[in-house]
């Protein structure tokens, strides 16, 4: 059975291991250290950043840190944005990022008109699983590397 709790910024340190794991997986180019990133995560938690750990059993297995955003152009509508999603490794493949993310949606994001998430294109994993729950592509970002 998966659980959901809120993150407090004082959860940082096993956040910042869990985000180093998530780097490494998705391929990102991010060289930042565990402890780097678990002030960073702090940083964020004691903004207008969220974080809930996805638990099985007690334990916490992953997490996903979002953002509330509204529309520019229409500021009743509002929507999160999801930063990162992480199940630990030998978690996957067993259902949990799917109950994860509909228990968060029902818990945290009752009030959003819609989610939005980016993925690295060449994380094929994290793009199927999206696509599984519904996403659709949306935008294509580009980068010009310069020598
Ligand atoms: C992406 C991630 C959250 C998926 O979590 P999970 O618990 O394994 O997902 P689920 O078991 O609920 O998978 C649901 C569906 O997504 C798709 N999917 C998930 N992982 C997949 C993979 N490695 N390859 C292909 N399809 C995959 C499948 O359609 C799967 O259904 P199926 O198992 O019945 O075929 C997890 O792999 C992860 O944390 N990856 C590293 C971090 C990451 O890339 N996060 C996303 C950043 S944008």
């Amino acid at each position: 059975m998966i659980e959901t709790a809120k993150a407090r910024p004082e959860d940082s340190t096993i956040l910042g291991q869990m985000n180093k794991h998530l780097i490494e997986d998705e391929g990102h180019r991010n060289p930042m250290s565990v402890e780097e990133l678990k002030v960073r995560m702090e940083n964020w938690l004691r903004s207008d950043w969220e974080a809930v750990f996805i638990n099985k059993e007690n334990a916490r297995i992953g997490y996903a840190l979002y953002q509330w955003r509204t529309e520019p152009f229409d500021l009743r509508e509002r929507s999160v944005y999801l930063r990162q999603f992480f199940v630990s490794r030998s978690h996957r493949r067993k259902g949990v990022g799917t109950q994860a993310f509909n228990a968060i949606k029902d818990a945290f994001w009752a009030d959003a008109k819609r989610i939005e998430a980016e993925v690295l294109t060449k994380n094929k994993e994290a793009t199927a699983f999206w696509h599984s729950l519904g996403f659709v592509d949306y935008s294509l970002s580009l980068k010009l590397t310069l020598e």
